[in-house]
């Protein structure tokens, strides 16, 4: 039973609460917990951080990044890709001006989905060859951004992006003059995306999925072929690429597989009508989606598998359609910052609810809630909890951990066990919450957003700043 169809599932209890229970509440599962996440004589200690100092000179709540974390991945995918492939992270996920220094001091290409983050990679220094700019609905100012800056591919979505495209490139003031812009001689990068009718979460995957969305040219309707026959007619204007996005928290690459099989045959169908293309069209993009673990329960493939399923995938279908083999580009987002970072909380209110059938089920209320993650509440997103000040050898109590927010679906993490002993002031610590959850985060209530801070080698520096109270009013104009 739910109280709002988009809502968590209030009042229900999971019959089997075995998945969740852990042997020992104080354990960190290497597999959810950042890589220099560790217990020292019982408090949580995030790349040689005491969790306690942390929140002692940075406040609570708080996001905390285990920056080798974030870095070690990077260099996981670009190892596993290998040259032959190019990593985009997706921005969206979560962007800081640091994060754009990172990505580039480890060679990662990067995606934005609007001019906010182009302008902020850009701005950081991020090369602007080395940036893909997706979106539904890109104005013509974003274009135009884009354009001038010269960045690699604008991945179009639209009939209608192609007419502005085409309409910026017969301009003569974009980039006039900018070494490397697009305007300067050469043409704008356009990639195609591609509807494939594959839908695809975690271990399921829906190969007849419903094309009735808003997003690329869908391939059954014929669209996606005439995306390609305006762009090549489009002057000013190169196919650089073909581009399909099927999904997020992906665990089987079967989809992978039915959507690269369905872009491979439209590479050909194109290469028939258009020769030429064969020595343009040189990416083939799979976008992102490559699952994490939330909970112990989450299996993950190991980004090694993704990428050596991926690969042999993509070179199988060009073989069987004699295609050369092109450059393979993924996009994640979550797989490289979903699980370094973790939020800091602490326990303000404690409550005993008692349910039907004698069950009792602990309210514990933290300090912050839906507005630095808002997932559990939109996605029914599951994540793993510990007591993190100190460790303790009590029972475990079944728990919800709620925010403070004037919303009875402020669920942080909607069923798990603490110590019995819980205590007011005690901290919180909820694993892999650095993809989607500061890049979602709201004001509401009036609430400032936490600030997200950097551990490394024992030390920690603030990355974004808490907001203030000036902050929350710097918009009114009284
Ligand atoms: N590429 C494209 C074209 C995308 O649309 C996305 C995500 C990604 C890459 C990155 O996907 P990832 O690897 O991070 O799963 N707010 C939701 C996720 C929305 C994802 C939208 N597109 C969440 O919190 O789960």
């Amino acid at each position: 039973m739910r109280a709002h169809p988009a809502g968590p599932r209030h009042g229900q209890i999971p019959a089997d609460h075995s998945s969740i229970l852990p042997v020992d509440l104080n354990d960190l599962d290497p597999a959810v917990w950042p890589r220099g996440a560790d217990r020292s004589a019982g408090v949580l200690t995030l790349a040689g951080n005491d969790v306690r100092d942390l929140a002692a000179e940075y406040g609570t709540p708080l996001f905390a990044m285990d920056e080798q974390d974030f870095r070690s991945r990077c260099q996981d995918f670009a190892d596993a890709f290998g040259s032959a492939a190019d990593v985009h992270y997706a921005a969206k996920a979560f962007l800081s001006s640091h994060i754009v220094k990172w990505l580039a001091q480890e060679g990662l290409s990067l995606d934005v989905c609007s001019g906010g983050e182009l302008g902020l990679a850009l701005r950081a220094g991020f090369p602007a060859e080395r940036i893909g700019f997706h979106g539904s609905n890109k104005s013509q100012a974003e274009l135009e951004a884009a354009v001038d800056a010269g960045i690699g591919a604008i991945i179009v979505d639209s009939f209608d992006e192609i007419e502005r495209l085409v309409e910026i490139a017969g301009t003569g003031s974009i980039g006039a003059g900018r070494p490397g812009g697009a305007r300067s001689g050469t043409a704008i990068r356009v990639m195609i995306r591609v509807t494939v009718g594959v839908e695809a979460h975690t271990h399921e995957f829906i190969a007849t999925a419903h094309e009735d969305q808003k997003f690329g040219f869908s391939l059954a309707g014929g669209d996606a072929m005439e995306g390609i026959r305006r762009v090549v007619a489009g002057p000013g204007l190169e196919l650089v690429g073909l581009h399909s996005h099927i999904g997020s928290q992906i665990f089987d690459p079967s989809g992978f597989e039915v959507s690269a099989h369905r872009l491979v045959r439209l590479l050909e169908q194109a290469i028939v009508e258009y020769p030429e293309l064969a020595d343009t069209v040189t990416t083939l993009d799979l976008g992102g989606g490559l699952g994490i673990a939330y909970t112990s329960t989450d299996t993950p493939p190991s980004v090694d598998a993704m990428a050596k399923s991926l690969t042999e995938i993509v070179e199988r279908e060009c073989q069987a359609s004699g295609l050369v083999v092109p450059r393979i580009a993924v996009e994640p987002g979550r797989a490289i910052v979903g699980p370094g970072t973790v939020t800091v909380y602490r326990v303000g209110t404690i409550k005993d609810v008692h349910l039907d059938g004698g069950v009792v089920r602990r309210y514990v209320s933290v300090d912050g809630g839906m507005s630095d993650n808002i997932r559990t509440a939109l996605y029914d997103a599951d994540y793993t909890v510990v007591l993190a000040s100190r460790s303790s050898a009590a029972p475990a109590a079944r728990c919800r951990v709620v925010g403070k927010h004037c919303e009875s679906g402020d669920i942080v993490v909607r069923d798990c066990y603490l110590p019995a002993d819980l205590a007011i002031g005690d901290l919180l610590a909820v694993a892999a919450t650095g993809a989607y959850c500061y890049a979602m985060s709201s004001n509401y209530n009036r609430l400032p957003r936490p600030p997200l801070i950097a551990v490394a080698d024992g030390t920690s520096r603030q990355l974004l700043r808490r907001e203030t109270d000036d902050d929350l009013m710097h918009l009114e104009t009284w």
